[in-house]
């Protein structure tokens, strides 16, 4: 008796775990910190994961010029919601902060010809 009941109470903390993990509305179960703390972090996530995982803007290594085109090609392309001037500011600061052009480490990476 006493054994049956404690594995009811395992299985259910096993049920209830996973629904714990759901509170975000992000696809793919990611969260705003398992990517690069700064500020403007939490906006950037939310604005660019209605669509798409987060790991595909943070793949990329990008100039603050390159991160607006990104921008402009989700609303042009994507439909994406323009953002205001006040959230696109905030999102390109952190973009740029968190994700810029790779050091060119050897073969691949984008490496910007104009700069020496
Ligand atoms: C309205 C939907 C939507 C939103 C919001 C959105 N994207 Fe996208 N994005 C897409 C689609 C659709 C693709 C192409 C399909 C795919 O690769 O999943 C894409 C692809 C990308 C790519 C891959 C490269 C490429 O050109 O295909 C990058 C980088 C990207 N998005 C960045 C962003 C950033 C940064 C944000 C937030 C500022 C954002 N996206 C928000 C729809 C969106």
């Amino acid at each position: 008796m006493m054994l049956r009941f404690a594995g009811l109470a395992v299985a259910g903390a096993l049920m209830i775990a996973p629904a714990a993990a759901q509170t975000s509305f992000a696809p793919r179960d990611e969260s705003p910190d398992e990517f690069v703390a700064g500020k403007g972090r939490d906006e950037t996530f939310y604005a660019c994961t209605a669509c798409h995982g987060f790991k595909l803007v943070a793949q990329q290594g990008l100039s603050r010029v390159q991160w607006d085109d990104s921008i402009n090609l989700m609303v042009r392309r994507h439909n994406m919601p323009p953002l205001d001037d006040k959230d696109r500011e905030i999102v390109l600061n952190y973009l740029e902060m968190a994700y810029p052009p790779r050091a060119p480490a050897g073969r691949g990476g984008f490496q910007n010809p104009f700069a020496k």
